[in-house]
C-alpha cells in the first residue's frame, strides 16, 4: 500500500533540544533526518573561506546559491561535497550565521535544497521554518519549546563545574538576545505555525519528549507502523518449544506464576513475510509482530484479548504490558538491547522505573480515548 510521506517537523527556539529529539525520533522510526540549521552553518563557513565581503548582502546571495550543500551518510554536512565536520558549530561561525539567515536570496536557496532533501521521503526535519516554511503541509507539526532559564539551566549543566562558566542568568539573557533576533528577522522568521503542537519541555526528560513526539506521529499516521513484519514475536505464557524466558511476574489474586519470552526469527518467519496473531494458545497475552520497532500487543485477560496497542519502540526492545504488572522484556544474554543497557536493565532486573513507565504511557496514550 503506498502513502504520502510522513513529514515531522520540529521548530523552536535555540537550546530547546530540537536536535537531539529530532534525530532521536528519526532514528527510532528509521526515517530521514535533517538538520537545516547545519546547511546555514555550512553556507556561513564557505562564505569565510571565500573572503566574502561580509557586508555586501548580494554577493552573499550570489555566493550562496551557488553552493550544493548535502549530508554523506553518517549525516555530516558537505559543502560541494566536501565534509566540514564539527567546524559549523564553532563560535566564530555561530556568530556570523545571521548573515546568510538573515539573507532572503541565501534563504531562498537554502530552503530549495531542504525541500528536494526530503521530496517522497518519510523524513523529520528541524529548524526555525521547518513547520511554516520548509514543509508548511507536513503530518505533524511540533514547536518544542522550553523557558529560557530551563534552557539556560540545561546548557550550563552541560559545561559542568568548570571555574569559568558563566551563570544560569547570563547564559538565559544570552538565550533571551538570540530569540529575539529569531523571531524578528524579516524572512524565514521563528514563528508557532498555527495547527503546530506546542511542546513545553520545562522539567520533562528528551526520552520523555521523544516518546510524546512518536506518540504524536504515530497517532496521526498509525500506519507509519505498516512496514511492520513478523521477525519477531513475543509471546505470552507461551509453552512452544524454542521460546526464551525473559520475565516472570503475576498479576492476578492470588498471585499465579506466569512467564514471558520470545522467538527468534526462524525460516518460517522471514523479514517481508506478515503473521498475524489474534492471540496466542498458552491464554492471556496474545501476540505481537515486531520489526524491531514496534510492538502490537493484545492485552486482555484470559484468552479474551481487548485492546490493541501499537507501540513504536526503539530497536530490540520490547515491553509486556499487563495491569499492575510493568516489566521490560530484555533479549537473551548478550544481546541486551540498546536501551536496556542505556537504563541499566539486566535480565534479573526488570522493573520499569517511573522514568520508563512515563515513556511507555506516553506511547499507550495514543491508543486510550481522548479525555473528553
Ligand atoms: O539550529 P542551529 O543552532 O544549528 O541553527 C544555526 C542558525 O541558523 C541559527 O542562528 C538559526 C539559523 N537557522 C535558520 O535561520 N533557519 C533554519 N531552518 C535553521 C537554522
Amino acid at each position: 500500500m503506498s502513502q504520502n510521506p510522513m513529514i515531522i517537523a520540529i521548530d523552536g527556539p535555540a537550546g530547546a533540544g530540537k536536535s537531539t529529539v529530532t534525530r532521536q525520533v528519526a532514528k527510532t522510526l528509521g526515517i530521514l533526518f535533517l538538520d537545516t540549521g547545519a546547511m546555514y552553518r555550512a553556507a556561513t563557513v564557505g562564505l569565510y573561506d571565500a573572503g566574502i565581503n561580509p557586508d555586501d548582502a548580494e554577493a552573499i546571495a550570489a555566493y550562496v546559491c551557488e553552493r550544493d550543500i548535502s549530508f554523506d551518510s553518517t549525516g555530516q554536512v558537505l559543502l560541494d561535497g566536501v565534509g566540514l565536520g564539527e567546524r559549523i558549530r564553532t563560535p566564530e561561525i555561530t556568530a556570523e550565521i545571521w548573515r546568510v539567515a538573515n539573507n532572503p536570496g541565501c534563504r531562498g536557496h537554502l530552503v530549495d535544497l531542504q525541500q528536494a532533501i526530503v521530496r517522497g521521503r518519510d523524513a523529520a526535519l528541524e529548524g526555525r521554518d521547518a513547520t511554516t516554511v520548509i514543509c508548511p503541509n507536513a503530518g505533524l507539526k511540533v514547536y518544542l519549546d522550553a523557558s529560557p532559564e530551563e534552557r539556560a539551566r540545561r546548557r550550563v549543566a552541560e559545561w559542568g563545574d568548570m571555574d569559568d562558566a558563566p551563570s544560569i542568568e547570563q547564559v538565559a539573557a544570552d538565550i533571551r538576545k538570540r530569540d529575539e533576533s529569531d523571531m524578528n528577522r524579516e524572512v524565514g522568521a521563528l514563528q508557532q505555525a498555527p495547527d503546530a503542537v506546542h511542546c513545553i519541555t520545562d522539567g520533562m526528560s528528551p526520552q520523555a519528549v521523544i516518546a510524546k513526539i512518536i506518540a504524536w506521529a504515530v497517532k496521526r499516521r498509525p500506519l507509519l507502523l505498516d512496514s511492520v513484519y513478523a521477525d519477531q514475536l513475543l509471546v505470552g505464557r507461551s509453552r512452544e518449544p524454542g521460546y526464551v524466558k525473559v520475565a516472570q511476574g503475576s498479576v492476578s489474586n492470588p498471585p499465579a506464576p506466569w512467564q514471558l519470552g520470545f522467538t527468534n526469527p526462524t525460516p518460517q518467519r522471514l523479514p517481508g513475510q506478515v503473521t498475524h496473531y489474534a492471540r496466542n494458545a498458552g491464554g492471556r497475552q496474545a501476540g505481537v509482530l515486531c520489526q524491531g520497532r514496534a510492538v502490537i500487543v493484545l492485552a486482555g485477560t484470559e484468552d479474551t484479548p481487548t485492546l490493541p496497542i501499537a507501540l513504536p519502540m526503539l530497536p530490540q526492545t520490547w515491553y509486556v504490558i499487563e495491569e499492575g504488572v510493568w516489566h521490560a522484556v530484555v533479549q537473551e544474554s548478550g544481546t541486551i538491547c540498546a536501551w536496556a543497557e542505556a537504563s541499566g536493565l539486566t535480565e534479573d532486573a526488570y522493573e520499569l522505573d517511573d522514568c520508563a513507565r512515563e515513556v511507555v504511557n506516553t506511547y499507550l496514550s495514543v491508543y486510550q480515548p481522548e479525555d473528553s
